[in-house]
């Protein structure tokens, strides 16, 4: 159970799996809440937030959309209707099955799949993919996973794909690991990595791409001194 600042130190997978699997079992307020961590009604004003910002920078109009971890599908209400077809990828079974039965749309599908073992083969839309969306994901994976992931996005985007990805970082200067500490906010040992926005600048070399367009959110949000929210459009 530790709060470790700096250390390049690897969290468990597994954990944050059953971590995730456990969230989609209590009786929480509403589906939002089981990702997004908030009550209810702050679930929902966050998640019509994001869905704003993220049209305000990327049109997915007859695009084929990815998105890695995707929880309870959210992302497809916002984008269903809109792109070509959106293919959500995560490996917690529990919130997959809560994805199939809140978000039937013909043009959505839903896939258990980890993020460090995409199976180009059986994805059930076929790749290539113009946009990708990682939200609040990379934080549970391991730097030397990342490079994996991102290795493989490669493969299976466009040549001039675009990501979305939002993810808390840190705001001290150094990165700032959560493994296994227990948290009074989600009543759970909790492990996720909070990196600086520098060392993500750093991971995201491994993608092929021109620009980076990165800016903070949720500012108002935030209740934590130590990270904030920044997301970064990748083209
Ligand atoms: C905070 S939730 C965000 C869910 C969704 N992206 C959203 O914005 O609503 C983090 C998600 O990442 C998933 N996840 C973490 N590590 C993963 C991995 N290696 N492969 C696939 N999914 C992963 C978890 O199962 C969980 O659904």
């Amino acid at each position: 159970m530790s709060r470790l600042y700096g250390e390049k130190e690897d969290i468990d997978s597994e954990e944050v799996k059953n971590f995730f699997s456990e969230r989609a079992s209590r009786d929480l307020e509403s589906d939002l809440s089981i990702v997004l961590f908030q009550d209810k009604e702050n679930s929902e004003q966050r998640h019509i937030e994001e869905k704003k910002l993220f049209h305000e920078h990327i049109d997915v109009d007859g695009k084929k959309v990815l998105e890695v971890g995707c929880g309870i599908g959210r992302w497809a209400e916002a984008l269903h209707n809109k792109c070509e077809s959106f293919l959500g990828i995560d490996y917690t079974e529990d919130l997959i099955k809560i994805a199939n039965n809140s978000y039937d749309f013909d043009d959505c599908k839903f896939q258990v799949m980890s993020a460090t073992d995409i199976k180009e083969d059986e994805l059930l839309i076929e790749p290539p993919f113009d946009v990708i969306i990682f939200s609040g994901v990379l934080m549970y994976i391991n730097d030397e996973d990342i490079k994996v992931v991102f290795n493989e996005l490669n493969k299976i985007g466009v040549e001039d794909k675009k990501l979305f990805i939002m993810e808390p970082v840190s705001r001290m200067g150094e990165r700032l690991t959560l493994k296994d500490f227990y948290s009074e906010g989600l009543e759970a040992d909790y492990s996720a990595i909070y990196r600086t926005e520098e060392e993500y600048r750093e991971l995201f070399e491994c993608l092929n791409y021109n620009k980076i367009f990165a800016d903070d959110i949720f500012e108002e949000l935030s209740d934590h001194s130590e990270t904030h929210y920044k997301y970064f459009v990748i083209e």
